[in-house]
C-alpha cells in the first residue's frame, strides 16, 4: 500500500497494511489487530512532519476523528476542541471567522490538529503552548483514555512529552485551547508581521488581518507541499552557549542570534545558507531556493533515503564551518 499520499515529501514508500480509522473503536480495532499480529504500528496525522525512509513492514493507521465542539466560559473567553483528523489551517480559519482570537499567527501550517501538541508547532511569535488547555489521548498499551494538561505536556521549543518520554505510547485524540472572544491579544513583534501589515497598510490590525499577513509571508517564501514536497523545516534552529555565540561572532560579524540567558538561538537558515546549500539540488533533492531550512523533493521522485542523505550532508557541512550540529525537526522513520 503506497504511503505517497499521506507524507506531505510524497515519498512513495510502503506500508505492509493500512487501514483509516473514524472512531476510537475502530481505532482500537486497528491497534488489537497489531497486537494480535506483532505488527509495528504507524499512526499518520497530516503526514508534515515525518519521513519515510524506507517500506514499513507494519499497520500504517491514517486518524481521521473530525469534529469542532465550543464551550463558552465568560464573555471574553471559549474553549474551542478539535479532534485530531481535523486540517490545522482550516481550523484556525474556523476561529477566525467565529473571531475567535489566539491562533491567527499559526495559519498556513501543514499538518492536523491532532500533531500539534506533538512538538508545541510554533510561528511568528506564538507557540500553541499559549493557547493550550489539554489534550485526550488513548494510551496504546491500555487502551484507557487520558487527559494531559498543559504541564503534564512539558511543552518547549518544538518539543513535548509526546516526543519524549512519551514517545510512541499515545494516540492524541483532541485538543482544547482556550482562545478569546473580544479582547484579543494582537502579536505583531515578529519583523516580518509589521514590515507585511505595513505592505498591506493595516494600522490597527484585527486578528484576520494578522493571519492574512502571516499566509502572505508564508506564501512568499514556503513551498506548498501540494505543489511541492516537503516537511516545512526540516532541522531545529540550533541553541548555542552565549560563548560560543560571541567567538563565531568574531569570525562571522553577520551572524545571527536570539540571546535568551546563558543561551543563544542561532537561525539555522542562515548557517545552511552560508554553507552554500541554499537552491542547491542534489538528484531529487534540494533545499529550498527561498529558505534553505526547508528541504524539498525537487523532481517529486526523491525517495526517503535521498531526502535523509542530503540532510546529513548539510548537517556535516555545517558541523565543519560552524561547529553547531544541527538536529533534525522531521520524524524519521
Ligand atoms: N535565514 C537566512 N537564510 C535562509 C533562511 C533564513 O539567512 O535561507 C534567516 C532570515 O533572514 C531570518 C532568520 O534566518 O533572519 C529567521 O528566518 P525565518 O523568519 O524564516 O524563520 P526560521 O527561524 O527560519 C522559524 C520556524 C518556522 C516558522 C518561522 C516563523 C523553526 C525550525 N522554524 O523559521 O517554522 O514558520 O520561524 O516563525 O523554528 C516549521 O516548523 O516547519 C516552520 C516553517
Amino acid at each position: 500500500f503506497s504511503l505517497r499520499p499521506y507524507n506531505t515529501f510524497g515519498v512513495d514508500a510502503k506500508a505492509k497494511y493500512f487501514t483509516e480509522v473514524n472512531t476510537i473503536e475502530e481505532l482500537k480495532d486497528a491497534i488489537n489487530f497489531s497486537n494480535l499480529h506483532i505488527l509495528p504500528v504507524l499512526f499518520l496525522g497530516g503526514g508534515s512532519n515525518i519521513l519515510l525512509t524506507k517500506d514499513f513492514g507494519g499497520l500504517a493507521v491514517k486518524l481521521h476523528f473530525t469534529g469542532i465542539s465550543e464551550e463558552i466560559i465568560n464573555e471574553n473567553e471559549v474553549l474551542v476542541t478539535a479532534k485530531a483528523g481535523e486540517n490545522w489551517h482550516e481550523f484556525v480559519m474556523y476561529c477566525l471567522q467565529k473571531n475567535y482570537g489566539g491562533l491567527e499567527n499559526l495559519s498556513l501550517i501543514p499538518g492536523n490538529v491532532g500533531t500539534s501538541p506533538m512538538q508545541n508547532i510554533g510561528a511568528y511569535g506564538t507557540e500553541i503552548k499559549d493557547l493550550f488547555v489539554n489534550c485526550k489521548v488513548l494510551d496504546i498499551e491500555s487502551l484507557e483514555i487520558k487527559t494531559f494538561n498543559l504541564e503534564q505536556c512539558r511543552f518547549g521549543y518544538r518539543d513535548s512529552i509526546f516526543k519524549q518520554e512519551g514517545k510512541g505510547k499515545y494516540v492524541i485524540l483532541e485538543v482544547t485551547f482556550k482562545l478569546t472572544q473580544k479582547d484579543h491579544l494582537i502579536k505583531t513583534d515578529y519583523g516580518a508581521i509589521t514590515t507585511e501589515l505595513e505592505n498591506m497598510g493595516i494600522k490597527n490590525p484585527t486578528i484576520q488581518d494578522v493571519s492574512r499577513a502571516v499566509i502572505n509571508i508564508r506564501q512568499s517564501k514556503l513551498p506548498d507541499p501540494k505543489e511541492i514536497g516537503n516537511a516545512g523545516s526540516f532541522f531545529k534552529n540550533p541553541t548555542i552557549p552565549l560563548a560560543q555565540f560571541e567567538s563565531l561572532k568574531q569570525k562571522f560579524e553577520n551572524i545571527q542570534g536570539y540571546p535568551n540567558g546563558a543561551v543563544v538561538k542561532v537561525p539555522a537558515g542562515w548557517l545552511i545558507e552560508q554553507c552554500g546549500w541554499k537552491g542547491k539540488q542534489i538528484g531529487n533533492v534540494a533545499s529550498h531556493k527561498l529558505q534553505s531550512l526547508v528541504i524539498i523533493n525537487a523532481t517529486g521522485n526523491a525517495t526517503g533515503k535521498e531526502i535523509f542523505d542530503f540532510s546529513t550532508e548539510i548537517i556535516n557541512s555545517v558541523k565543519e564551518k560552524f561547529g553547531i550540529e544541527l538536529e533534525r525537526e522531521v520524524n524519521i522513520i
